[in-house]
């Protein structure tokens, strides 16, 4: 059997046209191999199993330059220096580039999340110079000089900041999708009550008041901001009130009819 398998690889060797020879010499295929190789194919032209592995070769061809990522150049370049969680960054990147894409694609902080990248979620919110802003609708080139803090420079090394601990506390989350929004708007939204800022639940907006102690409505109304599919409002106000005021917060003392005003 051995002996008729290698006449037939003898036989094919001798008919192989120099294409065939070189698709063999290609796969290393050589000397006693060749031969198997050629015994093995049998009644099947090697010329039919070269013409195979060419197209198919072409055709791999054809869809890797087809599929191939190619970055979009760079049509509006601009070099934007700012700090971005105390650390200082320079990027070229496009003129159009918002600071969201930037911090995710441009600097792997992905704490911020792309909800609807239209100013409707709050799910980007970070903080520019002490001013929450959302993240998508900012260009990066607005921040020169600026200091952007995002959700990954909240906590103080493993220090979490008292919005953190409270939203641990009050579970303040379920798939916590919107949550790094949600902090970096409650973060600020504390400093805007020690400084003293309106909202639209003040009644008198001319008063000067000093640091503001929030109610629940005021807490409700500063992050309207930030949506929640998931329907944590109840712990979200919660944590920030205890955070705001400093006194332990009961989740459980919280109405129905609070929660169904915070979820309207
Ligand atoms: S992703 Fe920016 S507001 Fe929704
Ligand atoms: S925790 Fe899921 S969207 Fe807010």
């Amino acid at each position: 059997m051995a002996f008729e398998e290698n006449d037939v690889a003898l036989d094919a060797d001798q008919q192989m046209t120099a294409d065939e020879e070189a698709l063999l010499d290609e796969l290393g295929i050589f000397g006693e191999s060749r031969r198997k190789f050629l015994g093995q194919l049998g009644g099947v032209g090697l010329g039919a199993l070269v013409l195979q592995v060419l197209a198919e070769e072409k055709a791999l061809a054809f869809s890797d330059s087809e599929t191939a990522y190619v970055a979009p150049a760079v049509e509006n370049p601009v070099t934007v220096s700012f700090t971005v969680n105390g650390a200082k960054k320079s990027l070229e990147l496009d003129s159009r580039m918002t600071l969201l894409d930037a911090l995710r694609e441009r600097l792997g902080l992905t704490g911020s999340k792309k909800g609807c990248d239209h100013g409707q979620c709050g799910a980007c919110t970070v903080i520019i110079d002490g001013r929450r802003v959302l993240a998508c609708l900012t260009l990066t080139a607005q921040c020169e000089a600026k200091s952007v803090t995002t959700i990954e420079g909240i906590a103080k090394g493993t220090d979490l900041h008292a919005i953190q601990t409270a939203f641990i506390k009050h579970d303040a989350f379920q798939c916590g999708f919107c949550t790094p929004g949600q902090i970096c708007s409650a973060v600020a939204l504390m400093q805007e009550a020690k400084n003293g800022e309106a909202s639209y639940l003040t009644a008198n907006v001319r008063q000067k008041t000093g640091a503001l102690q929030l109610s629940d409505d005021e807490i409700r109304e500063r992050m309207s901001g930030n949506l929640c599919r998931c329907g944590a409002y109840p712990n979200i106000v919660a944590a920030i009130r205890e955070a705001h005021t400093g006194k332990a917060t009961d989740p459980m003392a919280i109405s129905q009819m609070e929660v169904h005003d915070a979820t309207v």
